[in-house]
């Protein structure tokens, strides 16, 4: 048997995907072999229907595709679960041990896909069961919020059933219970889409839960997105899709099917309301006990109506759901006095108690309260940083968020809060009304569970801190749509901020599904003139996207091919890419993007060097023409037009705006990086434009913002000066990454200054300290750094070129690819220079070494483990003319 190992099988990026609505799945899994220059010659795909017939088999097929093998048999039936099986033959033809995983189809397979289920809401004419009369406690924007929905419906089995599903989607925020029990472990389902066009649905197997006689499914539905508070809007109660959450489910059990309709009864419950940006109520006194199981009383319950909201596709999830995936233990718990809290939660006369879990995320806090008399009122806030006077909770930077959880005691002696249907972003928690103490609380950390691929540490505790904090930027960031931030009233997917963290993303945490996904939602936002919008989904005002946003929805695509191999990506992104280059040539036939542009941000938030918007605008017309060009060469369409495109606004640019002597628009950092970066200037022009940049960067430190930031420590290091690229890293004073680290972050800050000794907090009206987009520099640790590298796509062609430098005595990365995981790591011990490199089967690869090394600095190596090793400090350092 081979010593080529395949694992880690996928089926449309996922592994083992229920619910899967792709009529052409694609196949994907990662190589691993102890034997160096091991590769895959030939695989073979077989497709069976569960316990049943074959549907496919690929045959022998030569060749070392493992990234996205599409199925070619017959049309997929759907709710079928199908077995598929991998074999490979390695480099001398032996067979490799077969891999076996599943998949199973959605409802909507395409001609045969069919909901017998109906959209249903409660009846608005039917007051729902009485409220309270609302407390001293709610604030004016809660008590516009009235209780999630709880519909219910049971039905009999005449036994266990063999295979049961559930297929449910929301508008609004679902849970879904069997028989008391929840199914899944999601939260925030049905996650956030451009719910105009699509909602997503879930698949659940329910088998386990049902049982013979009366079973009962039970499912609440919250705002959520869908009639919430979303998005920047602070008008009263922004609703931007609907008025009232509605639901459609689908139970299947053997041959019995159970639809929403009219026959579901709904009621309410514990849970007063639940807010994304408000935060939730729970009244434990409230709770309509055993309406979740068989037998409950539901005949005072109205029935549900019909919808009549015009339908839209229903589209089975294709990505990691939200999940909690991490729990973090309060690192101390302290009583404060003086003013705050909320008002007339008293509790125990008025105790706060302010929880610092040592790290800034978005989640929700779990309490545990023992021995509380029943009516208890406890109120926890969340917030990201304390008042420096006194250390309470600072809370201004949420703007209208009041991210305040309230729970309401049932008088048991030990009861588990755990807010539903809302998440907040935040460090410390404020709990008033009950004597807390730390054991009795935790933060659970909650994100779309992307399977987190990267890894990079040093001997500089700054630069591994520096890569903790983007890491969770990115954690809290990816829930439901890549967030801007996590805790204030905004929470929406900016374009611009995902374009310059993706490829850094990308190397964190497998997003090829996330990303896909979201890409949807950032075509169906695309105006019919062909203008990508600045957020997507879209919600509010529709503007049209920016130089550096829009431009998202041509550069995402080509990141995603780039790191995973995903040509569909590129495919399904074609009509819209071209017709966003179309829509900006057409409103500026000069060539000079100057019109419509949207809000033109420029770059966004640098520090004191204003690019012209023109220039930033122009340098992104560039690259994404450039990029469609690209595109076109990958996925076979005439790359020529697109080519000559690129190089006459590239041509335009210089003439416009830079100058013989180097000098690009006025001089800032971020044009030098754009003209550099995306090859608007070359040669002389080019090398002079470099020293400037050189110079500025040398006295300044980085005063670029989100746009120029990502470009820097890559220019840098390509023009010879990667002793710059370091330094930038390094710095601790204003302004720098390592200035905000300085100051305590656990995260990436929105603002270069968000705190400062001498003034305190930024602005709040714009003050985020978890903000992912300063975070682009993560991409250079391992590609600068550890050097792990590639040319083309899907990593066929490695390159791993370590930069050793900044002083540092040793680096190392591991980076979980589509091909197998890549490692490289580098130690400096007195005058040696010693590089470890791991390569994953496939191709052979390149390493590029700095300094003096026997048989020169270039080594073609064989897949598998190398250790190499030369003098240090280089004798002569490298240095790269640009072209
Ligand atoms: C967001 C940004 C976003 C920007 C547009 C802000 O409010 O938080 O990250 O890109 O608006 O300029």
């Amino acid at each position: 048997m081979s010593g080529l190992t395949p694992y880690d099988p996928r089926c449309e990026h996922l592994t083992e995907p229920l619910g899967l609505d792709e009529p052409s799945p694609r196949f994907g899994w990662r190589l691993r072999s102890a034997e160096g220059g091991q590769r895959q010659t030939a695989y073979r795909i077989r497709v069976a229907e569960a316990g049943g017939d074959s549907r496919w088999d690929s045959g022998w097929v030569p060749g070392s595709d493992h990234a996205a093998v599409i199925y070619a048999g017959p049309p997929l039936r759907p709710r079928t679960r199908y077995d598929w099986t991998l074999e490979l033959r390695d480099v001398t033809g032996a067979a490799c041990a077969p891999l076996s995983s599943w998949f199973e189809t959605g409802v909507g397979q395409p001609g045969t896909g069919r909901w017998t289920a109906r959209w249903i809401h409660a009846d608005p004419a039917i007051v729902p069961p009485a409220q309270p009369p609302g407390p001293s406690d709610r604030s004016e924007r809660t008590r516009r919020l009235t209780p999630p929905v709880q519909f219910r419906r049971e039905f009999s089995l005449a036994a266990a059933p063999g295979r049961a599903r559930a297929y449910v989607a929301a508008r609004g925020v679902y849970e879904l219970r069997v028989n008391g029990t929840k199914a899944g472990d999601q939260e925030l389902a049905p996650g956030w889409t451009e719910y105009r066009r699509r909602i997503q649905y879930q698949a659940y197997d329910i088998t386990g839960l049902l049982r013979a006689g009366r079973n009962a499914v039970a499912i609440t539905v919250a705002d959520g997105w869908w009639c919430g508070y979303v998005g920047g809007d602070t008008r009263q109660h922004a609703r931007h899709y609907g008025v009232r959450p509605e639901l459609i489910a689908e139970i299947t059990a053997d041959d019995v099917t159970v639809g929403t309709g009219t026959e579901w009864r709904y009621g309410d419950g514990a849970i007063r309301y639940a807010d994304l940006l408000m935060g939730s109520r729970t009244d434990t006194r409230a709770a309509t006990a055993g309406w979740d199981r068989p037998g409950f009383d539901d005949a005072s319950w109205p029935r549900a109506v019909l919808s009549q909201t015009p339908d839209v596709t229903l589209a089975a999830q294709p990505d990691q759901p939200v999940r909690v995936t991490l729990t973090l233990p309060a690192v101390s718990v302290r009583r404060v006095d003086g003013a705050g809290g909320v008002a007339g939660v008293g509790g125990a006369a008025g105790e706060r108690r302010v929880v610092d879990f040592g790290q800034n995320m978005a989640g929700r806090v779990r309490l545990t309260v023992r021995d509380a008399p029943a009516g208890n009122v406890i109120a926890i806030r969340h917030g990201e940083a304390l008042e420096t006077d006194g250390g309470g909770l600072y809370t201004r930077n949420l703007r209208t968020a009041e991210a305040t959880d309230v729970y309401v005691t049932g008088g048991g002696a030990a009861e588990v809060f755990e807010p539903q249907f809302t998440v907040h972003g935040f460090r410390y928690a404020e709990v008033t009304g009950h004597a807390i103490a730390a054991d009795d609380v935790t933060a659970q950390v909650m994100h779309n569970d992307t399977p987190w691929t990267g890894e990079f540490e040093c001997s500089d505790p700054l630069l591994n801190r520096l890569a903790a904090n983007i890491g969770w930027g990115q954690r809290s960031n990816f829930v439901a749509v890549p967030t801007d931030c996590p805790q204030r009233d905004e929470r929406q997917g900016w374009l611009a901020d995902a374009q310059v963290f993706a490829p850094t993303a990308c190397r964190n945490a497998d997003l090829a599904a996330f990303f896909a996904r979201w890409l949807r939602d950032v075509r169906d936002g695309q105006s019919t003139d062909g203008a990508f919008g600045d957020i997507a989904p879209m919600v509010g005002v529709r503007p049209e996207g920016a130089p550096g946003w829009g431009d998202a929805g041509v550069l995402i695509p080509w990141q995603l091919w780039l790191e995973y191999g995903d040509k569909r990506v590129l495919e399904q992104s074609w009509d819209s890419m071209t017709a966003w280059v179309a829509h900006i040539v057409r409103h500026n036939p000069d060539l000079l993007w100057r019109h419509r542009a949207g809000s033109n941000y420029g770059d966004w938030l640098h520090v004191g060097e204003d690019t012209p918007r023109d220039l930033v605008a122009t340098a992104y017309f560039a690259r994404s023409a450039r990029t469609v060009a690209d595109t076109a060469r990958v996925i076979g369409h005439d790359p020529g037009g697109y080519d000559d495109l690129a190089s006459r606004i590239a041509a335009a640019f210089t003439a416009e705006f830079a100058r013989p002597d180097g000098t690009v628009g006025n001089g800032t950092q971020t044009g030098y990086l754009l003209a550099l970066a995306f090859g608007l200037v070359t040669g002389e022009t080019a090398r002079q434009a470099f020293g400037r940049l050189a110079a500025s960067v040398a006295d300044n430190g980085p005063l670029t913002g989100f746009l120029g930031l990502p470009l820097l420590c890559p220019v840098l290091a390509a023009h010879g000066r990667a002793d710059l690229a370091y330094a930038v890293l390094q710095r601790e004073d204003y302004p720098s990454l390592g200035y905000q680290i300085a100051q305590g972050a656990t995260t990436i800050w929105e603002r270069w200054d968000g705190w400062t000794a001498e003034r305190g907090f930024q602005a709040a009206e714009m003050n985020s300290f978890n903000h992912y987009a300063l975070g682009a520099v993560g991409d250079w640790l391992y590609g600068g750094i550890a050097g792990i590298g590639q040319r083309g796509a899907a990593y066929r062609d490695i390159v791993i070129a370590p930069v050793p430098g900044g002083g540092l005595t040793w680096a190392c990365a591991r980076q979980t690819t589509v091909r197998g995981v890549i490692a490289s790591e580098w130690h400096i011990e007195g005058d040696q220079l010693t590089v470890e490199v791991d390569l994953p089967p496939g191709p052979d690869c390149e390493v590029v070494l700095p300094g003096e090394f026997p048989g020169g600095t270039r080594h073609v190596l064989v897949p598998g483990r190398h250790t190499l090793s030369a003098a240090w400090p280089m004798p002569h350092p490298p240095s790269k003319t640009p072209d």
